[in-house]
């Protein structure tokens, strides 16, 4: 693997999923893959799973991890060609990027969107501008479009508890938020769903909410909740913001909230998300106390899905 930006870099899903398996059994069967090896986790955004299970998997390869909260810490970044900097930004990622380079052998990076600019924050023109400058492999931490770790994750944690010879029914169904938040990882959730093809998938949100179509191609697309969860084995639960009218919320329907009641006609669904979540706006309390939640579960497999893919670009 020479990056970890999207599926596309996967070349067999199955076979990164039982890499993550094997580690989750046998954590340090490869303690010194990583050895004499630097990781720079660049983070321009907050995060806790994503910063804490990556430093893990590296340190479970013997790889060191040096993490770096550029959004609080580092000098403001400038990402425009040709800018003339005599405003907030200091320095240029042409000039940053190459030193990283120079630091790590491995880059990550987690970068959102503005959520302003649906052309700008969709040409993830960020973290391509470090891929272009730093010259060593990139992982993505999250980026302006999509959170594939996060994915990689989910379908781990779907193969891992699936136990029966059919394919399991997949809903991935919009839920409130008191704030406008990325697609990213609804995005990166439906691109690997439709990639891996071993569900069937279904993505419920209201109207006005559709996501872009490059992501969600081959996926069963409703406005219908309660249809869309129907004999549901999964349910994926995620608020995103209008890609549609960028960055907008248009919708706060509390109904599209999941509850126990809405759980009676599936499959005694088991109900994921990525975290953080807003407990009673996004997903109630039953719900997330309850037995059918595996998202503790999902959010451990963080370490195996970052220590396989970093084992895949160490293997190069
Ligand atoms: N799911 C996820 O990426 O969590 P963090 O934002 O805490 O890293």
């Amino acid at each position: 693997m020479k990056q970890f930006l999207s599926v596309h870099d996967v070349s067999d899903i199955d076979a990164l999923v039982q890499k993550a398996l094997a580690y989750k059994a046998n954590p340090f069967q490869d303690k010194t893959l990583g050895s004499n090896k630097r990781i720079g986790c660049l983070f321009l955004n907050p995060s806790m799973r994503t910063r804490l299970s990556t430093q893990i998997a590296a340190q479970n390869l013997g790889m060191e991890a040096i993490v770096f909260n550029v959004g609080a810490e580092g000098w403001a970044l400038e990402f425009a060609d040709g800018a003339v900097m005599n405003g907030t930004s200091v320095e240029h990622v042409k000039d940053a990027a190459p030193i990283m380079g120079n630091y790590f052998d491995v880059l990550a990076i987690r970068t959102f969107p503005s959520l302003k600019n649906r052309e700008e924050d969709y040409s993830e023109n960020y973290i391509k501008q470090f891929v272009k400058y730093a010259g060593i492999p990139v992982v993505s931490l999250e980026s302006a479009t999509l959170h594939p770790l996060q994915s990689l994750t989910d379908v781990i944690t779907i193969t891992e508890t699936f136990k029966e010879k059919r394919k399991p029914k997949v809903v991935l169904t919009w839920a409130p938020h008191v704030k406008p938040l990325p697609q990213c990882v609804a995005n990166s959730f439906a691109q690997w769903m439709t990639a891996w093809g071993n569900a069937d998938f279904v993505v419920t949100h209201p109207e006005g909410y559709a996501l872009d179509e490059q992501f969600t191609k081959g996926a069963t697309i409703t406005t219908d909740q309660d249809a869309a969860l129907k004999d549901a084995d999964y349910i994926y639960v995620k608020n995103w913001s209008s890609y549609e009218q960028y960055g907008q919320i248009l919708c706060n329907d509390q109904s599209w909230m999941l509850t126990s009641d809405k759980l009676k006609t599936t499959n005694n669904a088991k109900v994921m998300h990525c975290l953080p979540v807003r407990r009673n706006v996004e997903l109630s309390d039953e719900i997330l106390d309850g037995p059918n939640s595996i998202i503790t579960q999902e959010a451990s497999n963080r370490v195996w899905a970052a220590q396989a893919v970093l084992a895949s670009i160490l293997h190069g």
